[in-house]
């Protein structure tokens, strides 16, 4: 599949889907030195992108107290990082946004419902941090990911045709309940 952006948004962040996370993974926050565990799982995740070592300076800074608040990490038992997300901020057409970052389950815990409790989680941080509403960019091959955010209520932001034209490409590879939603989101994707 062409490899396009995609903006999804959720216009209020006080219905969130939450989901149990099973025993025995928990999540934590981000603590020093976090850097190289962000990197070691979305480099053994993220088979489209590229992580050297400076990435993630370049998208988080390096203010160990904001990113206290905003990075979490997915632990399995054995106190192993096996998933992260960042509840970050940005503005978005203009207008201040929480915004999802940078989603990934490292392979082999993949497809056993742990994003499902680690988005939550995020979203849920977003809201305590007083964002209304959020955002979040991620790209048409990535079907997993924009099922994962369908199915928490982001729909589809449509800023211009590169965008309709982006989702009519990805709608017949994900998962019909959440294209319906999509679409009811966005009519003209029909
Ligand atoms: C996206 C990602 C975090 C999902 O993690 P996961 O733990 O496998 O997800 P879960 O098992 O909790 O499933 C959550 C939802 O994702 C969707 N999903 C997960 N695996 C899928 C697959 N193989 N095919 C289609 N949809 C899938 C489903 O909608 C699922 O919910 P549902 O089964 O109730 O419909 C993971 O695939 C990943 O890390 N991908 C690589 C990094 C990436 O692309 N991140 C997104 C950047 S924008």
């Amino acid at each position: 599949m062409e490899h396009l952006p995609v903006f999804m948004v959720r216009d209020s962040l006080d219905d969130v889907p939450q989901f149990d996370l099973p025993a025995p993974f928990a999540v934590r926050r981000y603590r020093p030195g976090d850097a190289a565990t962000w990197l070691r799982i979305q480099k053994a995740s993220d088979r489209y992108s590229i992580f050297p070592y400076e990435k993630f300076a370049q998208q988080f800074g390096a203010d160990d107290g904001v990113l206290a608040e905003r990075q979490l990490f997915l632990c399995d038992g054995e106190g192993r990082e096996v998933g992260t997300v960042t509840a970050w901020f940005a503005d978005h057409r203009g207008v201040p946004h929480g915004r999802i970052h940078w989603v990934a389950i490292v392979p082999d815990m993949q497809g056993r419902g742990l994003a499902k409790p680690m988005l939550g989680a995020a979203c849920s941080r977003l809201r305590e941090l007083g964002h209304p509403r959020a955002f979040l960019d991620s790209q048409t091959m990535r079907v997993p990911a924009l099922n994962l955010y369908l199915k928490f209520g982001f729909r589809p932001d449509i800023r211009h045709d590169d965008d309709l034209r982006a989702w009519r490409l990805v709608g017949p590879h994900l998962k019909p309940t959440y294209w319906q939603w999509a679409v009811a989101c966005v009519p003209e994707l029909a």
